[in-house]
């Protein structure tokens, strides 16, 4: 009997995925963009209309928010995965505007088991929103009821795109809707039935303003838009399986970021859904053995956007000069980003998930002119020095950070096209990333531009 597995029969790891390795907007897209060419398909596997993918082609800059950026270029399959929570009209809208723009959409698969965001999980998630925010600020750390230590409960700062409640009722089951069930009549009037006697007494009490639900209305509107999107809907699981077997290579593209997954983030300060790259499996049903590359994105610095700790965030002019240099308002939003430091603690935790293979650090031209950089390595909480990024945002709330500093460079980096190019300060920030993350930097980018890119 043998004693070991034959290493020929395991099936070879030949896809790849990106993945955000801080809280979002890192810059994936352009990363994306820059695999898609090995590729033979760009997938989402995760998030909704949240996410907000940017990638400049041949000078024409796209904003995405459903639509994997494979769909930018002609011959490849782009596939909207399970784990995807799809507005079907927010996608009707991008397939629209890039139709306009003589972009070819017909390459463009949705999951039938994909969960749709209806109207009323949008409204639903914009009224917590608003609630949470009431109550968190009548229990403000000089409110009564605040508890000693405790860290104030606030919004949690959403999209209010509905992301969150159609997770939610994922979870719940009877009620939620699957992009299948928009084409079959008489299952969607059964479920839509059932959410709005669910959701009616809840949306009423929160906004009695709002006009009541109306079935009839909500059903139709329902199948048009699913009338609209059927031809594009089917089984992705198998229809990537099969891609596989033809010996075709896939690319996961990861939504929002590793600390805001569901489970492995700055819980509850988090968005709905597994953006770490083992939300592919569950995601695409395309297994992470099929895994080779983990590709990990960070900035050069942290950004975040919404509420929940941040331990290096610069709330001053250097934070506001960061900002608008790195042109950080959001895609989806246009809400200003938090910006800080680099947190070494957080991508250090993030490489780690996620099982990174490499790393591609952007935004590094963004940093030119400072004269001295500050990294925070390690956090001390309660006086303690502290290594490993902590489990929630209750405790990192109390985590200070401890910084070392580096000198600055003063060079623009923006026409930088090998890493050996770069000045001496910048070569120096790169290693100190290497070393501390343990994770090898494979690309660097120091623009918007695809020129912009320097891979090692
Ligand atoms: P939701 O995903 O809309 O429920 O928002 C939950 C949290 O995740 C909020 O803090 C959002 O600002 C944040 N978020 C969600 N998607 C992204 C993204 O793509 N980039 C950055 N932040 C995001």
């Amino acid at each position: 009997m043998p004693t070991s597995l034959n290493p020929a029969s395991t099936p070879s790891p030949s896809c790849s995925v990106v993945v955000g390795l801080q809280w979002g907007d890192e810059g994936k897209g352009k990363l994306v963009d820059l695999l898609a060419a090995d590729h033979h398909a760009v997938v989402r596997y995760n998030g909704g209309a949240n996410a907000g993918h940017s990638v400049v082609v041949k000078g024409d800059r796209y904003s995405l928010h459903l639509i994997p950026s494979g769909i930018l270029y002609p011959g490849k399959a782009a596939v909207i995965g399970n784990g995807v929570v799809v507005d079907p009209w927010k996608l009707a809208e991008e397939l629209d505007g890039l139709a306009k723009r003589g972009v070819d959409t017909s390459g463009l698969r949705i999951s039938s088991r994909a969960h749709a965001v209806l109207q009323y999980h949008k409204l639903e998630d914009g009224l917590r929103e608003n609630l949470l925010k009431r109550v968190g600020a009548e229990r403000a750390p000089s409110g009564p009821d605040q508890a000693q230590g405790a860290v104030p409960v606030s919004e949690i700062g959403t999209t209010r795109r509905g992301i969150g409640p159609a997770y939610a009722d994922k979870v719940q089951r009877a009620s939620a809707v699957r992009m299948a069930d928009l084409s079959r009549p008489e299952q969607l009037r059964e479920k839509l039935a059932i959410a709005l006697a669910l959701k009616e007494p809840m949306l009423r009490a929160l906004a009695p303003e709002e006009p009541a639900l109306e079935l009839p209305k909500v059903l139709d509107q329902a199948l048009a838009i699913g009338a609209r999107l059927s031809p594009m809907v089917c089984d992705t699981t198998q229809y990537l399986h099969a891609m596989l077997r033809d010996g075709k290579r896939i690319l996961f593209e990861g939504a929002n970021g590793s600390l805001l997954d569901v489970d492995h983030g700055t819980y509850p300060y988090v968005t709905g859904s597994t953006c770490i790259a083992s939300g592919v499996g569950p995601g695409t049903g395309v297994p992470s053995t099929r895994l080779g590359r983990v590709l990990g994105v960070m900035k050069a610095y942290s950004t975040r956007v919404g509420s929940g700790p941040m331990p290096t965030e610069l709330k001053n002019e250097l934070g506001d000069r960061i900002r608008v240099k790195g042109r950080e308002f959001g895609t989806t939003t246009g809400r200003p980003r938090r910006v800080g430091w680099l947190d070494l603690v957080a991508v250090r935790y993030s490489a780690m998930i996620n099982g990174a293979t490499g790393i591609a650090l952007t935004m590094l031209d963004v940093l030119a002119g400072l004269d001295e950089l500050m990294v925070c390595s390690a956090y001390r909480v309660g006086g303690e020095l502290v290594r490993d990024f902590p489990p929630d945002a209750y405790d990192l709330a109390k985590a200070e950070p401890v910084y070392a500093r580096m000198p600055g460079f003063a060079e623009e980096l923006g026409a930088c096209r090998q890493r050996r190019e770069l000045p001496a300060g910048a070569q120096r920030y790169v290693e100190m990333i290497e070393r501390e993350v343990g994770v090898p930097v494979e690309v660097v980018s120091v623009g918007p531009d695809r020129a912009q890119t320097m891979v090692s």
